[in-house]
């Protein structure tokens, strides 16, 4: 997607696929996939490589956060991605496979007490991983439910130490058009980079997600690590990340960087702000063919609404 070519995951929805064929048609492809798989693996790629990780899933669940509508099945979550590094469809269960997440070091810098690397299996013995049941609602007006697992960001935070100078963390994916040929569409502003403030980082919501449906997370998910914060629209849950940098400067995110009159730095969701070109009043429940009612912030208001005092100047919803 850029400017003159649209995002994929900016079709009206007039134009999108009723979920009832795009299932067909996905299981179509998901043989076809299997049949091809081989030809779409990185040169020396194990077809069925261990996660070193396995074992610390399933983790306990998190009541605290419930649901108001049903939990999505896993062959519905998984097969509808936003991974442009892979592909601008929602197709790229099978290219994303491709994803290597071993060795996987983050790098943790900027104004930190100590810079330093740490890999994702020392990263996942230093967290409380627990289990949350949390909405998703992307900014095409689509929404799901996914159990995610992972650790508060508040964990992170604690982990860097960052210096009271730092007001925001920026993160960003990996960069290797080899691995990812959607890397090599040189129109877009790669690496994927999104950010926040350190208090929305230090909200309890702010989930850093390694696993869900009690596994490792797989590759279209944004493996080994991606953030998820419900009450803002999805593009800013980045994924596979590589790199988190404590800053003074408010990050620029890929899709700002790409198109800034569509898309911001707060993204909070808002029923009653519509994107430039469609309403976000409703929102498509993948899987189960209805549009329901968006609700403000995503229904997460009494978690976050209070971050937002005295900023009400900022473009919050967009
Ligand atoms: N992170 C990276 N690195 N690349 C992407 O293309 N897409 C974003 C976000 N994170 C994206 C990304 C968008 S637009 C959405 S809606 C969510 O990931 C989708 O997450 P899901 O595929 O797990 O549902």
């Amino acid at each position: 997607m850029n400017i003159i070519h649209r995002k994929g995951w900016e079709i009206p929805e007039r134009d999108a696929t009723p979920e009832h064929l795009f299932l067909n048609r996905r299981s179509l492809l998901t043989g076809a996939a299997a049949i091809g798989a081989g030809s779409m693996l990185a040169p020396g790629h194990a077809l069925a490589q261990a996660d070193p990780s396995a074992g610390l899933y399933p983790a306990k669940r998190n009541e605290t956060y419930t649901l108001d509508r049903p939990l999505m099945a896993e062959d519905v979550t998984s097969r509808y991605n936003n991974f442009y590094e892979f592909g601008s469809t929602k197709n790229i269960y099978g290219a994303a496979q491709r994803l290597e997440t071993r060795p996987w070091t983050i790098k943790i810098d900027g104004l930190v007490e100590k810079e330093r690397e740490i890999g994702i299996d020392d990263l996942l013995k230093s967290v409380q991983l627990e289990e949350r049941l949390y909405r998703l609602r992307c900014v095409e007006a689509w929404s799901m439910t996914i159990p995610w697992t992972g650790f508060s960001m508040k964990q992170l935070v604690d982990l860097a130490k960052p210096t009271s100078a730092a007001r925001y963390v920026r993160m960003e994916t990996f960069l290797d058009p080899k691995m990812a040929l959607g890397q090599r569409q040189v129109w877009y502003p790669w690496p994927y980079v999104e950010g926040c403030t350190i208090e929305e980082a230090m909200n309890d919501l702010s989930f850093m997600v390694t696993g869900a449906y009690g596994k490792p997370l797989a590759k279209q998910y944004g493996a080994p690590l991606r953030l998820h914060m419900p009450w803002k629209y999805g593009f800013k849950g980045v994924k596979s990340i590589k790199r988190i940098s404590f800053v003074t400067e408010r990050p620029k995110g890929f899709w700002e960087a790409l198109q800034a009159s569509e898309y911001g730095f707060w993204a909070n969701v808002n029923p009653e702000v519509s994107h430039p070109r469609w309403s976000q009043a409703t929102e498509e429940v993948l899987g189960e063919g209805k549009r329901v009612p968006t609700l403000m912030w995503n229904g997460y208001g009494e978690h976050v609404a209070g971050l937002y005092k005295g900023l009400e100047k900022e473009k919050l919803y967009m």
